[in-house]
């Protein structure tokens, strides 16, 4: 179907009648009618329907949820091999996080968690509350969580780059030492905050503060684990081990499944403290082996990290191309498959656009490629990890066309009225 369809124009009248508010995030009236997903994971999520063992981990347990935690174990590295582990299965990223956080927290007897400003965590709860974006946009405040800023080379926050990352982790030793913070979360690569990749150390450091601490790490790989990055665990390219990690998204294969996968003592106790009906279905869980099965081989993984630099070199070549709207372009940074675009006022003068930002992104959409803006002024791309070398090329080619056009006022400011964003 065309964008500009009988049959979509009408789905999305329709949508809006009925479709709540608190769960849309819209930059475009983006209808999808039909979809090419992975062989394999269809293939798995099809047989597991025809015979269903069990319908969820609650009562009783089945094969696939098992053999899934355990693969998830060998999967995710250890921080403490002696230690025992377990795997939380979930419905969301939000509810693995809200698990890990709720779990440190009673482990440590300790009321306080560090999170990063700009941050995003999910949608609900203690995920919600831990979530910068959120609380900037005024959710209300978990009282326990201090929030300090990411440390960001391109907008540092002390106003120079080589020094982001040795201020946050003095402001973090500095709360950490009062002893009465649970946990750190933190995203490896802060998605929604602006596809902002953290200076070599953050990681590292916040890993020796929490030892030093008694604190649990946290890291958030909801996004941009299980190969987004070009390796299986985003924070591998800091070399850290997490205490707790977090996945959802990709693990399902476009059902819903997320997981935490940390120590006994975070995610065993209090017995039946996080139940939902259908956690941990064969459904779903069987979407996921197949999807671990992809991860193992690597290939996917080894695209992404490829693609994202045919891509990224493509956008760089645009910005360094004289045309209309290249001199819009500030930064174009990430890693693997998930990049970012900062799209400023000129290259003299490095204000954030965000009004161009939504524009662009409306004119992509119009010429066929989905890019939301985050933070505002930022293009976040995060393409299917099966994109192939074609595919890059003609996004490249939409996404400049879309910023030669919207530097040029082909998008009108009543066109992106209805969109409200976040
Ligand atoms: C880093 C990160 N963590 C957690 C979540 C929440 O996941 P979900 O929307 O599946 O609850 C998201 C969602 O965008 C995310 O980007």
């Amino acid at each position: 179907m065309s964008r500009t369809d009988d049959a979509v124009v009408q789905l999305i009248a329709r949508d809006a009648r009925v479709i709540a508010g608190v769960e849309q995030l819209r930059f475009f009236p983006l209808a999808a009618v039909s979809g090419r997903g992975n062989p394999a994971i269809a293939d798995a999520i099809a047989r597991a329907a025809v015979d269903p063992a069990g319908s969820s981990i609650l009562s009783g347990t089945h094969p696939a949820a098992v053999a899934l935690a355990e693969e998830l174990l060998a999967l995710v590295p250890a921080r403490d091999p002696d230690a025992q582990r377990r795997v939380y299965l979930g419905h969301a990223g939000t509810d693995a996080n809200d698990v890990a956080i709720r779990g440190c927290r009673h482990a440590t007897g300790r009321p306080r968690v560090l999170a990063f400003e700009q941050g995003y965590h999910g949608g609900l709860g203690s995920a919600q509350g831990v979530s910068g974006v959120h609380v900037a946009a005024g959710a209300q405040a978990d009282p326990g969580v201090w929030f300090l800023p990411y440390p960001d080379r391109y907008r540092p926050h002390t106003g120079d780059a080589a020094t982001v990352v040795d201020d946050v982790l003095r402001r973090a030793e500095a709360g950490l030492a009062e002893g009465t913070t649970a946990a750190v979360i933190v995203e490896p690569l802060q998605s929604d905050g602006g596809l902002i990749v953290p200076p070599a150390g953050f990681l590292a450091g916040l890993r020796a503060l929490c030892d030093a601490h008694g604190a649990y790490l946290i890291v958030d790989e909801v996004k941009v684990g299980l190969g987004r990055t070009g390796r299986t665990h985003a924070f591998e390219h800091q070399a850290v081990v997490p205490d707790v990690v977090t996945l959802g998204k990709a693990l399902g294969g476009g059902l819903p499944l997320s997981a935490a996968i940390g120590p006994a003592a975070v995610l065993d106790e209090p017995t039946a403290s996080a139940l939902m009906t259908t956690v941990g279905n064969p459904i779903s869980c069987a979407a996921a082996l197949a999807v671990l099965a992809l991860v193992r081989d690597g290939a996917t993984t080894r695209s992404a990290e490829e693609r994202g630099a045919e891509l990224r070199s493509q956008l760089e070549q645009y910005a360094a191309s004289g045309r209309p709207g290249a001199e819009r372009i500030g930064d174009v940074r990430g890693l693997g498959l998930s990049l970012g675009v900062e799209l400023v006022s000129g290259r003299e003068d490095s204000t954030p656009d965000p009004l161009l930002t939504a524009k662009v992104a409306y004119r992509a959409w119009e010429l066929g490629a989905v890019a939301y803006p985050v933070r505002g002024n930022v293009l976040e791309l995060t393409p299917p990890l099966g994109i192939t070398a074609r595919e890059v090329e003609r996004a490249a080619a939409i996404l400049a066309q879309a910023i030669d056009d919207a530097a040029t006022g082909s998008v009108s400011d009543e066109q992106i009225a209805p969109y409200r964003g976040w």
